[in-house]
């Protein structure tokens, strides 16, 4: 059976950079000199691959850049979770999103996305580098409400959540109304997001201790539904409805 296409949320991703030690997937133990790369988007993903269980169905090309979608499931059922004192509300199906990843990895280095975030609460617009090992350092934008705009990161050996989240408010219009450009400049001693070339936000090695990302990651680009857990649903502003 077809499940109904619909566009719940729009993310154009016009440009990104990649600045770094980038090394071929196929030869991670290789460490050749960094090389810059830069794609639009506009009609090709060369130079990146889809994650498994995302399909064509679920972006296109525009002149302004990609534009991901999440495939609405057959029904929203709306339950509510009552091992939580607030009975948080959650769905029994989540939408089928869409992640890609870039074919080349890098081991510090700097990385730009442009992007224009989805605006239904719940859908949550990821622009993250991640290692195969689950170390992380991202921007993720959450649609609704103030502080739309998380940054954290993640030692992929033990995974905490939430501990080093931080929120912020957009620096003008809401991040689903305007392109802003979110850049991660990562070294072994510390951690700097921007938004729009503004530092917003730096962690250091000595703060982070051993949780410190340090594998090579490559980026990864992505929309999710956030509803099907409801401590999810909830950080997300969700669930869909
Ligand atoms: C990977 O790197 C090693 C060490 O430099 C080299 O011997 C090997 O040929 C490389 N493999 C590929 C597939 O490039
Ligand atoms: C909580 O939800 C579960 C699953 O829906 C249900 O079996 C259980 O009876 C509920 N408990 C209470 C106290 O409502
Ligand atoms: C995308 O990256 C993640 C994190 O490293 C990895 O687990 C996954 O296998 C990658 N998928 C593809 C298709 O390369």
């Amino acid at each position: 059976m077809m499940v109904p296409f619909t566009s719940i949320g729009l993310v154009a991703i016009f440009s990104s950079l990649v600045q770094a030690y980038v090394i071929p997937a196929s030869n991670i133990s290789e460490h050749p000199p960094c090389v810059e790369s830069h794609s639009t988007f506009t009609n090709s993903l060369d130079g990146w691959i889809l994650e498994r269980g995302s399909t064509a169905n679920n972006y296109e090309h525009s002149a302004d850049g990609l534009v991901m979608k999440i495939t609405a499931p057959n029904e929203y059922v709306r339950l509510n979770d009552n091992s939580t004192a607030e009975n948080l509300p959650y769905n029994k199906y989540e939408g089928k999103g869409f992640t890609f990843n870039g074919t080349s990895y890098m081991q510090y280095g700097r990385f730009s996305a442009t992007v224009k975030s989805a605006d239904v609460p719940g859908a949550v617009t990821a622009v993250i580098l991640i290692a195969d090992d689950g170390d992380e350092i991202d921007f993720e934008l959450l649609a609704g409400g103030s502080e739309t705009i998380t940054s954290n990161y993640f030692w992929g050996k033990k995974i905490v959540y939430g501990a080093n989240g931080r929120t912020r408010d957009p620096p003008a219009k809401p991040t689903w109304e305007q392109f802003y450009t979110y850049t991660i400049d990562w070294s072994p001693e510390r951690i700097i997001w921007y938004i729009d070339g503004v530092e917003i936000r730096r962690t250091t090695k000595a703060e982070a201790g051993v949780a410190y990302p340090s594998s090579a990651a490559r980026v990864q680009i992505g929309l999710w539904d956030g509803s099907g857990v409801s401590g999810t649903a909830q950080w997300a502003r969700g669930p869909i409805d």
